[in-house]
């Protein structure tokens, strides 16, 4: 575990083992007093007669200890932060790096909340490990060691009397992880229940206070955050006599040195200089020992986390290469493309054509497939099975940055960074000047509701956005495709969340953006799509037909379907006069 980690350390290894060296050299200072008090209690023992300066020589050495032990302690800690805090910084580069060659739609579905429990607390974790459990528990280990080596020097029966709390305090340990781990599923499990009862209470305040269910949904926050309590209460229960036991057996190295070591010394097996020898040289360690096995508890759950991480930087890259588009022209082509999310596939090969300049529909019921074959386009993911390309040239074949540069793509969820308006605008093309960036969003409808923003196209965004409705986050995201004018356009439900007044004049916009693009578009209202020059059926994962929408109309029953439910649903309008808007355009 602490070689997987140290990989990431660098030149930061070296920091590493020596702070383990500084800090051993501290530890050996803690214990050394004790040698020294031994030699200031040697003379009343022996008789043995010494002056004054013998013994305020040992006083200040034992003071210069302490000093010492402070300075190497700290300066130790200070060394082995350094070095984990490089290290995690390495661990979160890498860590950056793999998910960059990610596929972009893996990436969106773990969601910020995973990544940046990842990113932050995981990696953050890992802290403890580097910079205390291995330098500190190392060496807080390795002193009693030699303590315990040099005992046997001394007096072997001693040595081994002062050994025997060591097993016991072992059998207490042992005992205590018996019982927490009895407790330990019980534990997780409602720690778990309440994050995600707390998540959901949070992200549910609208639901909950528009259908006045505060008394409902509280009572279940307020159980599940008793619960949690109960059981780490239950848990404590369990352990902690156990701890207690432990905690004072296992330092306690004179439980056993000093009665009966008294008693070999009455019988004469061993002298009482070496019995106090050695009973200082015990009390030395104790500290020491405890502190270093109290690092092991916490060995099992790093474990978890480090092997998590790694996992991640494992899961497969998406498939490009760093060729650049060389495609004849920009013609599209889906060739048996399968995809599954996971394991369930949700494609079940989908094979068309648009020729260069051409205008493709996508229409289906809700979870046909639609925008999943919108991302696969944009290569958010790499297919299962089949291949797209574009001027005939596989996806797979060149870097997603070049097909990025070919590609307009307005997804049906939008984010906006949160940045000016315009900044984010600007995203779609970096080198565009204001007046530029002002010219597409008027273009995309934003004018009307950008002059009445305080700081108009100046405003920050918010969080992905969540200064703006939906509509109008969409209308950004439109006017950076407006300004990006790239040769392919991708639009899923672009104008799904616009009132029908701001749709027509956005249809305009798009209708005029679009000329001699390539475009795929996925349209919420059928009337937008009619005269498309092509309209693919997606049915359950499957292209159910394909043809002009006269065509279909006529021979294909699950358009029928759709156009009768988009009609039925259009009757439902406020505004009858919206209607006819939206069967003109596009
Ligand atoms: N991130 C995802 N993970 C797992 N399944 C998904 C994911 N996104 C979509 N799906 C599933 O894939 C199917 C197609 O979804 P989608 O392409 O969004 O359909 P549409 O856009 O036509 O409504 C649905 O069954 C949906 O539940
Ligand atoms: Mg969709």
């Amino acid at each position: 575990m602490f070689q997987q980690v140290l990989n990431y350390a660098g030149e930061y290894r070296k920091t590493t083992y020596l702070s383990i060296a500084v800090m051993l050299s501290g530890i050996i200072m803690n214990v050394l007093p004790f040698l020294f008090l031994y030699q200031l209690l040697r003379p009343l023992l022996t008789g043995e007669a010494v002056g004054p300066e013998y013994i305020l020589a040992r006083v200040l050495a034992i003071a210069v200890c302490g000093v010492l032990y402070a300075f190497l302690y700290v300066k130790g800690l200070s060394l082995s932060h350094n070095a984990a805090y490089h290290t995690l910084q390495n661990l979160r580069i890498s860590l950056q790096g793999k998910l960059e060659g990610q596929p972009l739609g893996v990436i969106q579905e773990k969601g910020t909340g995973s990544l940046k429990k990842m990113f932050i607390d995981d990696v953050d974790s890992i802290e403890l490990l580097l910079a205390h459990a291995l330098p500190e528990g190392l060496a807080n280990l390795a002193v009693p060691l030699f303590v315990f080596i040099a005992m046997f020097f001394v007096d072997w029966k001693l040595a081994l009397l002062s050994l025997c709390s060591l097993p016991l305090g072992f059998v207490a340990m042992g005992a205590m992880y018996q019982a927490g781990i009895s407790k330990m599923d019980a534990y997780y499990g409602a720690a778990r229940k309440m994050n995600n009862t707390i998540v959901e209470y949070i992200n549910g305040m609208e639901v909950v206070k528009v259908f006045n269910r505060d008394g409902d949904s509280y009572r279940r926050f307020e159980e599940d955050v008793r619960s949690y309590r109960d059981f780490t209460l239950d848990w404590y229960k369990v352990c902690w006599p156990w701890m207690a036991l432990y905690n004072s057996i296992l330092p306690c190295t004179a439980l056993f040195t000093l009665p009966v070591g008294a008693w070999l010394v009455l019988k004469g097996f061993s002298t009482l200089p070496d019995l106090a020898l050695v009973l200082c040289m015990s009390f030395g360690v104790g500290a020491p020992l405890l502190r270093s096995l109290s690092f092991m508890s916490t060995m099992p759950q790093l474990k978890y986390k480090i092997d998590a991480l790694e996992h991640l930087m494992d899961a497969p890259a998406l498939q490009q290469t760093d060729a650049s588009f060389s495609g004849a022209d920009y013609s599209i082509s889906f060739e048996d493309v399968r995809f599954a999310y996971q394991e369930k596939e949700v494609l079940h090969g989908i094979s068309f054509q648009a020729a260069p300049g051409s205008l493709t529909a996508l229409v289906g019921e809700s979870g046909s497939g639609k925008s999943t074959l919108a991302k696969l386009l944009v290569h958010y993911y790499d297919v299962t099975g089949g291949s797209i390309r574009i001027g005939g040239q596989r996806l797979t074949d060149m870097s997603v940055e070049s097909l990025n540069k070919q590609i307009s793509y307005v997804s049906q969820e939008q984010f906006l960074f949160n940045m000016s308006l315009l900044e984010n605008i600007r995203l779609g093309k970096p080198e565009a000047s204001d007046e530029e960036v002002m010219a597409a969003a008027v273009k995309a409808q934003c004018g009307e509701f950008l002059s009445r923003l305080p700081e108009g196209i100046h405003t920050m965004a918010g969080d992905g956005g969540k200064q703006l409705s939906g509509g109008e986050r969409q209308r950004i995201s439109l006017a950076r495709a407006i300004l990006k004018d790239a040769p392919i356009v991708v639009l899923d439900e672009a104008t799904a969340f616009m009132d029908p007044e701001n749709e027509e004049k956005m249809n305009e916009a798009i209708g005029e953006v679009i000329q001699g693009k390539t475009v795929v578009v996925i349209a919420h209202r059928l009337y937008s799509i009619t005269g498309a020059d092509q309209i693919c059926v997606l049915d359950q994962g499957r292209l159910a037909d394909m043809g002009t929408h006269e065509e279909l109309l006529n021979r294909c029953e699950a358009y029928q379907k759709l156009w009768h439910a988009a009609e039925h649903s259009a009757r439902w309008a406020v505004k009858p006069d919206a209607l006819i808007q939206e069967g003109e355009v596009l």
